[in-house]
């Protein structure tokens, strides 16, 4: 039964198990990662896309048990190159698969295009709703 510490921003930590195989999941990530794990679990772990590797709110620096998780496959290394503050202990959260003990711990940021209306992933600070009124106002 795999332990799983989450090291939230506040330096508090949570620690949960679970049971391999019969931890339910809701389609968030893939089953088993520690998207799963958290949201099982109340753990406020951020997944702007909803877990599909399309962002990196889910970024985790892993400070024990790296051997313990699945293999990083290409998608979620590529994604992982636009997070902010990247580690060599970086992993995706709704990506990475738990088979053993792990520890977690949340970077102190993440970047979030979803909640910043993708201005700053297009180069165009300008709010949306700013944008939309000058277009209507020329
Ligand atoms: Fe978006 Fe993990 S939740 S990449």
């Amino acid at each position: 039964m795999p332990k799983v510490t989450f090291i939230l921003r506040d330096k508090t930590r949570r620690t949960v198990e679970f049971e391999q195989g019969s931890l339910p999941f809701d389609g968030h990530g893939l089953p088993e990662s520690f998207l799963n794990v958290a949201l099982e679990n109340g753990i406020p772990l951020e997944h702007a896309c909803g877990g599909s590797c399309a962002c990196t709110t889910c970024h985790l620096i892993i400070r024990e048990g790296m051997q313990n998780l699945s293999e990083m496959e290409e998608n979620e290394a590529d994604r992982l190159d636009t997070a902010w503050d990247l580690t060599t202990s970086s992993r995706l959260g709704c990506q990475a698969v738990i088979h053993g003990d792990v520890v977690a711990e949340f970077p102190m940021y993440t970047r979030n295009y979803v909640q910043e209306g993708g201005g700053i992933q297009l180069g165009n600070p300008q709010p949306v709703e700013e944008k939309k009124e000058a277009e209507v106002g020329s």
